[in-house]
């Protein structure tokens, strides 16, 4: 007997960086996030607990990972979990494509377990209302958790003795049209993984504890300004977010920089085209790439712009999209 769901989920961005857990090992976060989640990228994740297999398995675009690699570890960490809450015991066999590269360190791993604790509570007959996947997916990656909501999502800081904790859907993704360009400014394998760069960066920088008092007046600031849809105000907010975290990260030991020259240029490209009146801001995940906001209106210009500059190979265009779904198997 074998049973079987499939689900869709899409990456998120975060405008106030997750970057630390506490240290108490649950897997929370140190600092309130809120991130925008995408349409026009996604995983799709087919989940299968099968009484024939005697092992998980994760096939990841057409090809069989080892049981050892470290993605295998974790999607059975998450089907542990399943099957602890269920009362199953089969092992399954998890599919999963994503319709954008996933070595580049574009935020595959949010979409990822996001599907995954979706797909994985549907095939075990567990609920799979959206706080209970935001959980699930958070136990495994944290910022996961926001991709189980559409539109903007926020995820609050872990505090002594949480066992759960689910992101929660701040404003719908048609509650302010905004438009993302992301410069691609690499293709190839990713850089130091973010939770060892966080991990590295916690244990190593004299600035981590800093960090961690300056995140919750900047989530503050990119909170109310979302609300507000003031497009300057949070432009300032998420910027000062990106770089307090990257600050944080090169002041590590050995420094943790996961920018290239690059990465710098197409800052320099957003503070241009804000000075000509271009609305824009940017934000950089755990690696080179960088993620501009802007608006529709905009959103070609900042688009050309972008490729202009050199070292961007590619740029992504995306806008506000929906939480995770099931899909028919
Ligand atoms: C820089 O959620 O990938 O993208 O919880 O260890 O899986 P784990 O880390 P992960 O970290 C994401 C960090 C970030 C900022 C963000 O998305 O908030």
């Amino acid at each position: 007997v074998v049973s079987r769901a499939t689900a869709i989920a899409h990456p998120n961005i975060a405008l106030a960086k997750y970057w630390g857990k506490r240290a108490d090992g649950h897997n929370l976060p140190a600092v309130p996030s809120l991130s925008v989640t995408l349409a026009g990228m996604a995983t799709t994740t087919e989940v299968a607990f099968d009484a024939s297999l005697d092992r998980d398995e994760l096939h990841l675009g057409g090809a069989a990972l080892p049981p050892d690699a470290e993605a295998t570890r974790r999607v059975a960490g998450l089907l542990d979990r399943v099957r602890a809450a269920s009362g199953r015991r089969e092992r399954a066999r998890v599919v999963s494509r994503n319709d954008f590269p996933t070595a580049a360190g574009l935020a595959s791993s949010a979409s990822a377990f996001a599907a995954l604790a979706l797909a994985a509570s549907a095939a075990a007959g567990l609920p799979t209302a959206p706080a209970l996947v935001s959980d699930l997916a958070r136990k495994t990656s944290v910022s996961a958790a926001r991709s189980a909501f559409g539109g903007f999502v926020e995820l609050r800081a872990g505090r002594p003795g949480d066992e759960a904790l689910a992101a929660t859907p701040l404003a719908p993704e048609d509650h302010w049209p905004l438009a993302v360009v992301i410069a691609v400014t690499r293709e190839g394998p990713k850089d130091v993984g973010s939770s060892d760069g966080m991990r590295h960066t916690a244990m190593t920088s004299p600035y981590f504890p800093a960090w961690v008092d300056a995140a919750p007046s900047l989530f503050d600031a990119v909170r109310a300004a979302v609300l507000a849809r003031d497009l300057a105000a949070l432009g300032a907010a998420a910027e000062a977010s990106a770089l307090c975290m990257h600050a944080s990260s090169i002041a590590a030991s050995p420094g943790l920089l996961y920018w290239t020259g690059a990465t710098v240029e197409v800052i320099a490209a957003v503070r241009r085209l804000r000075a000509q009146g271009t609305p824009a801001f940017f934000t950089i995940d755990a690696g080179p790439h960088v993620k501009v906001f802007t608006t529709p209106e905009a959103q070609a210009a900042v688009g050309a712009a972008l490729l202009a500059v050199p070292g961007v190979l590619r740029t992504i265009t995306a806008v506000p999209g929906g939480g995770a779904r099931l899909a028919p198997s």
